[in-house]
């Protein structure tokens, strides 16, 4: 296993659609390989998901995993989720104003409204199927991984410029109110 770099701001590929993969694809050992070094580099960086894309390489898988995050220490746990060709359709229009941060965004968070019910299949890494419900924060996370499939990043998402902040601001300034309105979220959505 590796730690592969990750592609910041700026690097081209981070706008790249990534391409829909195949169980062929899937099944080789290769594939199954980069998997380990996607969730390798995910832990090694303190992520809370990391998408293909970041590492560049332009194949719809993104990982997820929370558990006691340091960056993110009021998130839900999550068990570590591979999702291979995710599909995300929105259950109703509530939606919560997530202050996000990204490993391609060093040092930034901003304010972006996501989905707060999500509808999701994919694969895991064995091609079984996932179908399911996610709801709450863990649904604000979901979306921005899957979004890096598709070129995006929160940064592209942020509606008022206003709400960017430096991490070091955002605990002095931001965090006290962002994690009580977080916190209604989880107890509402019991994740
Ligand atoms: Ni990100």
């Amino acid at each position: 296993m590796a730690v592969l770099p990750i592609a910041t701001v700026g690097h081209p590929e981070l706008k790249w659609v990534a391409k829909e993969v195949t169980r062929e694809q899937l099944a080789l050992p290769e594939t199954q390989a980069f998997i380990d070094d996607l969730i390798e580099t995910m832990r090694h960086a303190n992520g809370a998901g990391l998408a293909a894309t970041q590492v560049l390489r332009h194949q719809r898988i993104c990982a997820v995993e929370v558990d006691n995050n340091p960056r993110y220490p009021y998130k839900p746990r999550v068990p570590l989720t591979i999702l291979v060709n995710p599909v995300l359709t929105p259950l109703d229009d509530d939606m919560f104003e997530n202050m996000e941060g990204c490993l391609s965004v060093p040092g930034i968070r901003g304010q972006v409204a996501r989905h707060t019910r999500l509808h999701l299949t994919a694969w895991d890494r064995e091609g079984n199927p996932i179908d399911k419900d996610i709801l709450g924060l863990t649904a604000c996370t979901f979306q921005h991984e899957v979004d890096h499939l598709d070129g995006l990043l929160f940064l592209d998402k942020v509606i008022d410029s206003g709400t960017l902040t430096t991490w070091d601001s955002f605990n002095l300034f931001h965090h006290d109110a962002f994690v009580e309105r977080a916190k209604a979220l989880i107890a509402k959505h019991g994740s």
